[in-house]
């Protein structure tokens, strides 16, 4: 799938960045991170659409398609119901909107766990669907196996750990993890064997600071934190979490804007107008000519 294009009607909202960039790679990203040492921090936010991808896109080095659209686009509880259909049909429409970043798109729950084969088949559904360039698990040590066949099969991998999502059920809520020794100690494991086994990358959510500055001083690979620490080789947020969409965010989001507060102010006056016929005015409506 291609993704540059043009599509020059008077009508469309389309029109991508008008002169395409050469888009990062994965290798690149990988090299962020050279004998431990990472020099800017990787900045990576969730994206779910082609324009909010348009929107970000010079920002980021990475956009992530995020399962996180289950809450945030489909308004599901859990990450569980999310299919590999919305996760692809997202993840093309990212690509299209995307120029520079590398995207990589979340394999959703139920589609990898249960084999490496299993894995192959989702991923590569996934990437010829969408152009995207590499995908995004969840799970450590019990994954490295699947990570690494997956590697070796020309399927780039980026890890998460601690926090996982997908595995509410198991976890029971989205606390933060590692506060038990054993538990701090299985984080940082986890870490250690995804990076053996070849991801590019791993995300670290939810983790106390020290597991994460820990964690990300034991793998060769870049460290992406999402609740972690500012010592991590890059960070990750939802979009909508931190521009002010929703009232309630976990605790390690900064909300940089009220986008709600200004989208609710726009409607409101929009409303006011359309009902007080003041809106269209002659500058929104076509008359004949002459
Ligand atoms: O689904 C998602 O958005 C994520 C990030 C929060 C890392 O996995």
């Amino acid at each position: 799938m291609s993704t540059t294009f043009q599509l020059d009607t008077s009508t469309s909202r389309a029109n991508p960045t008008p002169k395409p960039m050469k888009r990062l790679t994965v290798p690149k990203i990988r090299a962020h991170k050279a004998n431990g040492e990472t020099g800017e921090p990787l900045v990576m936010l969730t994206a779910y659409t082609a324009r909010q991808a348009q929107l970000l896109d010079a920002h980021c080095d990475i956009l992530l398609v995020g399962d996180s659209l289950a809450q945030v686009i489909y308004g599901l509880p859990t990450t569980i119901p999310v299919t590999l259909d919305m996760m692809a049909n997202h993840a093309a429409a990212v690509v299209r909107g995307s120029f520079h970043s590398v995207v990589v798109v979340d394999m959703p729950f139920g589609s990898y766990e249960q084999s490496p084969q299993q894995a192959f088949e989702s991923a590569t559904y996934l990437l010829k669907q969408s152009g995207a360039a590499a995908v995004k698990l969840e799970g450590g040590e019990q994954m490295a196996e699947t990570v690494a066949f997956l590697n070796q099969r020309g399927i780039p991998v980026m890890g998460h750990v601690g926090l996982t999502p997908q595995a509410v059920n198991v976890l029971g809520g989205y606390a933060a993890r590692g506060r038990s020794d054993a538990e701090a100690k299985k984080i940082v494991g986890d870490a250690r064997a995804l990076d053996d086994a070849g991801v590019f990358a791993i995300v670290l959510e939810g983790v106390l600071e020290p597991i994460a500055i820990e964690a990300t001083g034991a793998v060769s690979c870049p460290t992406i934190g999402i609740g972690a620490s500012a010592q991590c080789d890059g960070q990750v947020l939802v979009t909508e979490d931190m521009l002010g969409m929703f009232d309630r965010v976990p605790r390690f989001v900064k909300k940089y804007e009220d986008i709600a507060a200004v989208i609710e102010k726009t409607v409101a006056q929009y409303a006011e107008e359309v009902r007080a016929r003041s809106f269209p005015t002659p500058d929104q409506t076509y008359q004949p000519k002459g």
